[in-house]
């Protein structure tokens, strides 16, 4: 890691303002004041937000923290569903909306809070069937349809913690993750569907299986979208088969505020992902506060999240957020650019969305197709825009508040992580914002940029992205590997190390430059150049491999690798397709390198550790920095 570095920003700093009637109405109508009381009483802070929610027995203590342990709501019970259901159900909200599904051709299936609970509870009771109990793990493979909602649902129901593996991971990745939370169920589907055509996920989890010995069944939802999918009956049940003949109630398993809700895998600077551990009471708290005060979230609200519920966005803002306040959740098995460029906006006309939280690979897309896309629908449902998952960049800042917005609707740029659980930093509704700076820490959260050491920034410098407190919806743990969880503790003292680089404005504002490690992020999903490496030398003709991420207008960065042939092997277009498809079968179309060149040496240290960072310096035509741990 370097130092702190200073940074020069040309052009005068711009601020849009919202209309006042927006601060006016907003559940934080003041961030200054809201920051202010949370600083005066950090844990009564949170204990007020939990109040809101529904607890079989409160907490004895807010928080217990031995640093780097934290346990949130100490002995309190609860179960998240019952939050995210049951409450609803017993109020007004019983006949309200809860899912409406779009699929690619127009398709819609809706689910009240009702139904939503019924379903969730048959699901439930079907597992039960299956001898799943509480602390078991699930993993759960699937399209973005209702059923991986009501999945996720059913399992934190009964106590059993989902490992949610996203539709484009391939079959090694998905064994490497079914192995390592000891899966005991995958459920899947035949087939996801995407521009038009089907992606067999069934045929990639009977290959993921083979050498999974944990698992003892695989709970199908079949489609059939071209034809009906044959069982194997000893080992596979139907999704739907399962919910016949059991009680459409069942009792919410009590769980412990410090038991886990789920497991969900993220890149890391090794070759092995990392299972997030998130827990239930402290996760429930911070995605319900920040899913009503971040977005503003209002009963009447129409709220779209265009992320796929195999990452955290869709966890935290999809699922256990929104239910937990009881919004109006679409959910589109869409992609912004099939059957055409208007498919997103479409959706907003058709369904009056409210609130658009997606991703600025995509915001980047719609620019470069021309805001006659958007400007053929109507879009003056739209009242708050949001984004997520990499940095939004000025000039993708103007166009998503000038063209989607009408220069009228607050933009959200918030930052956040698997391990966070919840947003952190952001600009409130209603408060000033500065295009290129995702904003301040939100009201319940100590965020700082800093040196190597641990000093603050200056401000107008940049430095290492921070937490200095604990917070609810925080990770506690990496699963069974908590070494890797004190790692982000002890990196940099007496705080969390998010992995960014940031730079710390006059105004206060963060703006977040990029990850600081061996994390690419493309397209806004999380890749860790180790994988990719492993992935290359798996192929018989790679004998060394180096990945990195290069600048990419489009997607944020593209992975380009450098590869070293075995003895015996030639360079040539053909094998370099090989390649690229090899390890797109085994990690998935996410992780495939856009562009491969064939090296005879890669730069490394003495110690024989690749240089990235040389590589990279090259590949941009900038200069490497310190290079005296170069070999030659
Ligand atoms: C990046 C996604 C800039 C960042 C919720 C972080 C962002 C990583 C932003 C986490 C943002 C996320 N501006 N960068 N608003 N949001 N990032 O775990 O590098 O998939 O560390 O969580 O995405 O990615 P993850």
């Amino acid at each position: 890691m370097a130092e702190s570095f200073e940074v020069s920003m040309a052009g005068e700093e711009k601020y849009y303002v919202p209309d006042p009637s927006y601060k006016e109405h907003a559940w934080t109508k003041d961030y200054a004041r809201a920051y202010q009381e949370f600083l005066a009483d950090k844990e009564g802070f949170w204990e007020k937000q939990a109040h809101h929610l529904e607890w079989f027995k409160k907490w004895d203590k807010v928080l217990e923290w031995n640093y780097p342990y934290a346990r949130w709501f100490v002995n309190a019970k609860l179960n998240i569903t019952s939050n995210c259901l049951d409450r609803h159900v017993a109020n007004h909200r019983r006949n309200k909306v809860a899912l409406i599904w779009r699929g690619e051709e127009g398709e819609e299936r809706i689910f009240t809070y009702k139904k939503l609970y019924h379903e969730v509870c048959r699901f439930a009771n079907g597992l039960k069937k299956l001898g799943v109990a509480k602390g078991d793990r699930v993993c759960i493979y699937m399209p973005l349809v209702p059923e991986q909602v009501i999945a996720m649902l059913a399992c934190a129901r009964i106590g059993a913690v989902h490992s949610v593996v996203f539709g484009g991971f391939g079959v090694n990745a998905l064994n490497m993750r079914i192995n390592d939370a000891e899966a005991k169920i995958v459920i899947t589907a035949d087939v996801a569907i995407r521009r038009g055509k089907t992606i067999p996920l069934k045929t990639i989890v009977e290959e993921a299986i083979i050498n999974a010995p944990s698992i003892e069944k695989v709970v199908v939802l079949s489609r059939e979208v071209d034809q009906p999918v044959e069982l194997h009956k000893e080992m596979e049940i139907d999704f739907y088969e399962l919910m016949e003949g059991v009680s459409a109630e069942c009792k919410p398993e009590v769980m412990d505020a410090e038991d886990p809700l789920f497991i969900l895998y993220t890149s890391g600077s090794t070759g092995t992902p990392k299972g997030i551990v998130h827990t239930c009471g402290g996760y429930m708290v911070g995605t319900y506060y920040t899913t009503l005060n971040v977005f503003d979230l209002k009963d009447t609200d129409v709220y779209w999240c265009t992320a796929d519920t195999g990452w955290i966005t869709g966890h935290s803002y999809v699922v256990y957020g929104p239910f937990c306040v009881g919004a109006t959740v679409v959910l589109a098995e869409a992609v912004p650019d099939y059957p055409d460029a208007g498919s997103f906006w479409k959706i907003i006309q058709d369904l009056g969305i409210t609130i658009f939280y997606t991703a600025p690979t995509a915001i980047r897309m719609f620019m470069r197709v021309g805001e006659e896309w958007p400007n053929r629908y109507d879009l003056s449902s739209l009242r708050i825009l949001g984004s997520v998952g990499e940095p939004l960049n000025p000039e993708a800042f103007e166009w998503y508040y000038r063209i989607i917005g009408k220069n009228r609707c607050p933009v959200v740029d918030t930052w956040w992580q698997t391990e966070t659980g919840m947003q952190m930093i952001t600009t409130m509704v209603g408060e000033p914002m500065r295009p290129g700076f995702a904003g301040k820490a939100i009201p319940g959260v100590v965020a700082d940029v800093v040196t190597k050491q641990g000093a603050p920034v200056e401000p107008g410098n940049g430095g290492f992205l921070v937490i200095r407190d604990p917070w609810p919806a925080m990770l506690r743990t990496v699963y069974k590997n908590d070494e890797r969880y004190r790692t982000y503790w002890h990196t940099i003292p007496d705080c969390y190390t998010a992995g960014d680089l940031a730079v710390k404005g006059k105004d206060g504002n963060i703006m977040i430059i990029g990850r600081a490690d061996d994390i690419i992020i493309v397209a806004g999903h999380n890749i860790g150049t180790a994988e990719v490496e492993s992935a290359l030398v798996s192929h018989q003709a790679v004998a060394e491999a180096a990945v990195i991420g290069k600048p990419d207008p489009l997607k944020g960065n593209l992975i380009k690798a450098f590869v070293i042939l075995r003895v015996g092997f030639q360079p040539s277009e053909k094998l370099k397709s090989d390649l690229i498809y090899h390890v797109r079968m085994t990690l998935g179309p996410i992780a495939m390198p856009s562009e491969i060149d064939f090296m005879d040496k890669l730069p490394k240290t003495r110690s024989g550790k690749i240089m990235r960072r040389v590589l990279k310096a090259k590949e941009m035509g900038i200069d490497p920095g310190d290079v005296s741990t170069l070999e030659e």
